[in-house]
């Protein structure tokens, strides 16, 4: 909502993690771009709706290369899951007057960037913390409306927490990775 996506719009989506593809069923009516460390993750994806995979090592230019798929206006939507690391680079693929969803930290805590860029693009720049509970009531609706499944990759027990953690720190994942504590 808070992004102003409608149908035709296009969005970023940094890495396959939970957050990632949460936000690419949410975002269908759009048009979907998503970056992955890995050509096979990327076709999984795009058979979750996806519509476009770029590889970032194989392309570590990867926002010039969405602005090419963008016919050079950049996406209307990044959802900046990564933080210092990719920042800038969301800047440049981002759209005029588009906006840039700060949610995570992976890639690090801290930005260094020129602002001109963030000016002359007028950028909407949102961070976002989770949400209020009347937004997570709209999400369920949705989630209901849309028949919306997550997409878990893998559960743990409670007793294998650390099996849990570690899992999630190697990457291997394309989705959510959850513990279930009734076990
Ligand atoms: N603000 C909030 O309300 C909120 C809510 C939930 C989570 N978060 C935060 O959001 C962040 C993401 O959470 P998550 O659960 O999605 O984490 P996750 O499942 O660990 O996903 C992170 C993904 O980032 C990708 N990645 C790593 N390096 C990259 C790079 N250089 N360029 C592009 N992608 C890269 C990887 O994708 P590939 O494996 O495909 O390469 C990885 O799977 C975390 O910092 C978390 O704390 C915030």
């Amino acid at each position: 909502m808070r992004g102003k996506i409608q149908p035709g719009s296009s969005v970023l989506l940094l890495g396959t993690g939970g957050v990632s593809l949460f936000a690419l069923q949410f975002a269908k009516t759009a048009r979907a771009i998503i970056v992955s460390s890995s050509d096979k993750k990327l076709e999984r994806v795009k058979a979750l709706g996806a519509d476009e995979g770029i590889n970032y090592r194989k392309v570590p230019e990867w926002d010039q290369r969405v602005l090419k798929l963008t016919d050079g206006q950049g996406a209307d939507l990044v959802l900046e899951s990564l933080g210092g690391s990719t920042f800038a680079k969301s800047v440049n693929a981002a759209a005029l007057n588009g906006t840039i969803f700060v949610i995570g930290f992976v890639g690090g805590a801290e930005v260094s960037m020129p602002v001109l860029p963030i000016m002359q693009k007028m950028l909407n720049i949102v961070g976002n913390n989770t949400g209020s509970t009347s937004d997570l009531r709209e999400a369920v609706r949705a989630i209901e409306a849309a028949t919306i499944h997550p997409q878990i990759d893998r559960i743990f027990d409670f007793a294998d927490k650390q099996k849990a953690y570690h899992y999630l720190e190697t990457a291997g994942h394309v989705g959510k990775v959850v513990i279930n504590l009734n076990n």
